[in-house]
């Protein structure tokens, strides 16, 4: 297939050299939106006068027919070209003819690229958004089952308080608030089309960009300077950035998911459809797909710095460098949203083992600042009640039992202050009902924030 600047040249590519420079391996995933911008781009030419609009018509129509041809796969993209843009052009031209060759007029691929990858990575953050959104969904439908399923709460991976299931999924709920928010932040300020800025400098032709920012609905209008637009790539990074953190909070999740999981915690049971089996030993059931997640964080925040390092040392305007964007921040955007969609089946199915998560707060003493507390409020100063407490705990882990069972003579040969309220003032539910502070874990708390998490999934979409 002939480039699209042959004219000036006497020999060919060398072979090896055109692999090595050509991006249709991977920039053919853009053919949609460099259509979508093609049309919005002849049309304004037509309208401005700067094509006829009959050509206008001509090349909208042929460009429309391009599109359901690919989607339908009655067409197949030739990789013999050198780029998603070029191949569009000549696919025009062959259909349609010499109005074909007017489409590229006033434009350069620079800003043409400059658009698709926009548009792409617009579409991408909403699904990016979607899917965060199911999760929370997800999450909101197990918290809503938990608020009075206790679980020791954790500080050093040591059993520190107890609270809920629905308080501590709500942690990650308010973890992926901010992942949207940023989501949105970054939809807002890339809004803002590129098209027109031409290879660097704009152009001679009578163009409106503002008419092709609305066409192609940028709610920012049209870029205000042309060098910048055909050159920044910022929008990218934060999308990366914004992917990165998203991959962290995963990777959290993932690895108490493993933890709870283990034959050790057993706090969960990951179902079979998201679990996977040993070659070697038949009892294995293992928590891959968590695994996995965690694992292609790496990968992502890797692109983060990838693209960062590319984009350091570029000089004004576009150069080549840049092309390499593509394949960095499409595995990116195509690992974190495998990774939401799975995460989110295995979550959807996961068995919560609820005696157990109870019985371990329990056994892991996390009742013991409520203890030393009920002494506090019978006037026992804080520092005594806490090594008064300290001492009923160091009874408990020599027998092996809870604070709960501990007989009251135990209680009251370290202070006679204790009564036999204390069972009641130290049971779980005690415990957490009383967490009443704004973000807490008391049931009646968790009610409110759980219906607050109703309506901010009712209202928040990109
Ligand atoms: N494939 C190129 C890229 O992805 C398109 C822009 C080419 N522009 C140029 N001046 N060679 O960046």
């Amino acid at each position: 297939m002939a480039n699209l600047w042959g004219g000036r040249f006497t020999e060919a590519t060398d072979a090896s050299a055109y692999k090595f420079n050509q991006s249709i391996s991977f920039d053919k995933r853009l053919y949609a939106d460099d259509i979508e911008g093609s049309i919005a781009h002849a049309t304004m030419l037509g309208r401005q006068g700067i094509i006829s609009l009959d050509e206008s018509r001509q090349i909208t129509d042929g460009l429309k027919g391009i599109k359901e041809d690919i989607d339908s796969g009655k067409l197949m993209i030739s990789e013999e070209a050198e780029d998603i843009h070029s191949f569009v052009e000549a696919e025009l031209t062959r259909r349609i003819g010499d109005a074909g060759k007017k489409l590229h007029t006033g434009r350069s691929r620079n800003d043409q690229v400059a658009l698709d990858m926009k548009l792409y990575t617009r579409r991408q953050i909403k699904e990016t958004d979607k899917l965060i959104k199911e999760l929370q969904s997800a999450l909101l439908v197990i918290m809503e089952a938990n608020t009075e399923t206790y679980m020791p709460g954790f500080t050093h991976l040591q059993k520190a308080q107890p609270v809920t299931l629905a308080h501590h999924l709500g942690a990650y709920f308010e973890m992926f608030i901010r992942d949207r928010s940023r989501l949105s932040d970054i939809y807002e300020r890339m809004d803002t089309c590129p098209l027109g800025a031409g290879a660097l400098a704009g152009t001679t032709y009578d163009l409106d960009r503002d008419m092709t920012a609305e066409l192609l609905d940028f709610k920012g209008g049209a870029t205000r300077n042309s060098m910048d637009s055909v050159s920044d790539r910022d929008y990218l990074i934060e999308f990366m950035s914004a992917l990165s953190i998203i991959m962290m909070h995963l990777s959290r999740s993932c690895e108490e998911i493993i933890i709870w999981n283990s034959n050790e915690y057993r706090f969960v049971e990951i179902d079979d459809r998201y679990s996977t089996g040993s070659s070697i030993m038949p009892q294995k059931k293992n928590p891959d797909i968590a695994e996995l997640a965690r694992g292609k964080t790496g990968r992502v925040y890797g692109s983060l710095i990838s693209l960062l390092t590319t984009m350091k040392g570029i000089p004004l305007a576009y150069n080549k460098d840049m092309q390499e964007d593509k394949e960095i921040a499409f595995d990116a955007m195509d690992t974190v949203q495998d990774c939401l969609r799975e995460f989110t089946g295995m979550i959807r199915t996961i068995r919560f083992n609820n005696e157990v998560m109870e019985e371990s707060a329990k056994k892991g003493f996390t009742n013991a600042t409520d203890a030393a507390d009920y002494l506090v409020k019978k006037g026992v100063p804080f520092r005594d009640a806490h090594s008064i407490v300290g001492r009923l705990v160091l009874r408990c882990v020599e027998r092996g039992i809870a604070m709960d069972d501990l007989s009251i003579e135990d209680y009251k040969a370290e202070c006679d202050s204790f009564e036999d309220d204390i069972y009641e003032a130290i049971s779980m539910k005690t415990c957490v009902d009383k967490r009443l502070t704004k973000g807490a874990p008391a049931k009646d708390k968790m009610m409110e924030t759980i219906s607050y998490y109703k309506g901010y999934l009712e209202k928040n979409s990109l």
